[in-house]
């Protein structure tokens, strides 16, 4: 085997392996978790237009507060995850119907290497449940059923 065709190989085999974190990165993953990216999660009410969503949203050391949303608005807000990975937010939600039955649900609203999304993590509240807007392939997913 020629100089020339050991090259060759050396090239391809980058190139490869060029490609597999391109993939990687396009589905989201990050093949290195010292990257420091940063995120925004949103958190829209998309309930119905008589419907205001409460929400109140944490961390391990942040407590981001009680907020109330109207139809159509959104809670958002952002963090760099950190290099050792342990980056954690949960949301409680609630909404009351126009006959007074509440709804809610809490659950984990980011989780480093679990919660699948780019920049923008978005949740949306609706009539039935809480969806998750799957980045990759741009659907919204029924993750969480109302309580
Ligand atoms: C409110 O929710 C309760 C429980 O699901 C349901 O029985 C009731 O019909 C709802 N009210 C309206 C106005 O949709």
């Amino acid at each position: 085997m020629g100089m020339e065709s050991y090259h060759g190989q050396s090239v391809s085999f980058a190139f490869a392996t060029f490609l597999f974190i391109l993939v990687l990165q396009c589905m989201h993953v990050e093949p290195i978790p010292l990257i420091n990216i940063k995120r925004h999660v949103h958190v829209w009410n998309d309930v119905s237009s008589t419907v205001i969503l409460n929400l109140h949203c944490k961390s391990r050391d942040d407590d981001l507060g009680q907020h109330v949303l109207a139809y159509e608005q959104e809670f958002t807000w952002s963090f760099r995850g950190n290099i050792f990975a342990r980056t954690l937010f949960w949301c409680a939600m609630n909404w009351a119907n126009s006959t007074g039955h509440v709804f809610q649900q809490s659950f984990v609203v980011y989780q480093s290497k679990v919660t699948l999304c780019g920049k923008n993590c978005v949740w949306s509240a609706r009539t039935d449940g809480v969806y998750f807007l799957e980045s990759f392939a741009g659907v919204y997913v029924l993750m969480y059923n109302w309580q």
